[in-house]
């Protein structure tokens, strides 16, 4: 057993694992992570998508050992205080992106990766950026508008921020990437 520490969802963790322990065993059974699922198992599926210091990584075929000193993020980091949703969780549940809903922690995290890249997608940018997270539902028109419609949210609210006292806008507001990593990231 070897001694890992990353951060997982803005906190940071100690814990002990084999050199051939699975950051999806790990995210599952020691940290409660079921948001994080087992589909193939073999890289194929995307069910086990979690964002390693944001870059979309298949947790199934990652060691645990190789995100030492990493930010993981998963889909329950997406939530704000109390629960609130992500706008991408929120499009996903208001446009029905969500079938089984057994893809669709896989579908947000890159969805949220791409938006944080690019705030302002094509369709076919979105359907790249999911060509990893295969549904078995095949929603897939209804998950493309659910992106679509989250990379809007966040436009508005960016259009709606109120100026700041010497009538510029709020510090960061001018990089839309920026603002939708803060946003997106954040609740
Ligand atoms: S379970 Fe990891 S890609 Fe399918
Ligand atoms: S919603 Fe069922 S697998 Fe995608």
């Amino acid at each position: 057993m070897k001694e890992l520490r990353f951060t997982l969802n803005g906190g940071e963790l100690a814990v002990h694992v084999r050199d051939d322990e699975r950051l999806l065993d790990v995210l599952r059974e020691r940290f409660g992570q079921l948001g994080t699922k087992e589909g193939c198992g073999k890289g194929e599926c995307g069910a086990c998508t979690v964002l390693i210091d944001g870059r979309v990584v298949n947790a199934c075929l990652t060691l645990a050992l190789e995100v030492e000193g990493c930010e993981v993020l998963t889909v329950e980091g997406l939530a704000g205080p109390g629960g609130t949703l992500s706008p991408v969780q929120q499009a996903f549940v208001d446009h029905g992106g969500i079938q089984c809903g057994f893809c669709t922690p896989g579908m947000i995290l890159s969805a949220h990766a791409l938006l944080v890249q690019r705030p302002d997608p094509t369709d076919d940018e979105i359907r790249v950026a999911l060509a990893g997270n295969l549904c078995r539902c095949t929603g897939y028109v209804q998950i493309v508008e659910s992106v679509r419609r989250a990379a809007q949210a966040l436009a508005d609210d960016l259009s709606e921020e109120p100026p700041a006292p010497d009538g510029t806008k709020e510090a960061g507001s001018a990089d839309p990437a920026a603002r939708a990593t803060k946003e997106v990231g954040s609740v």
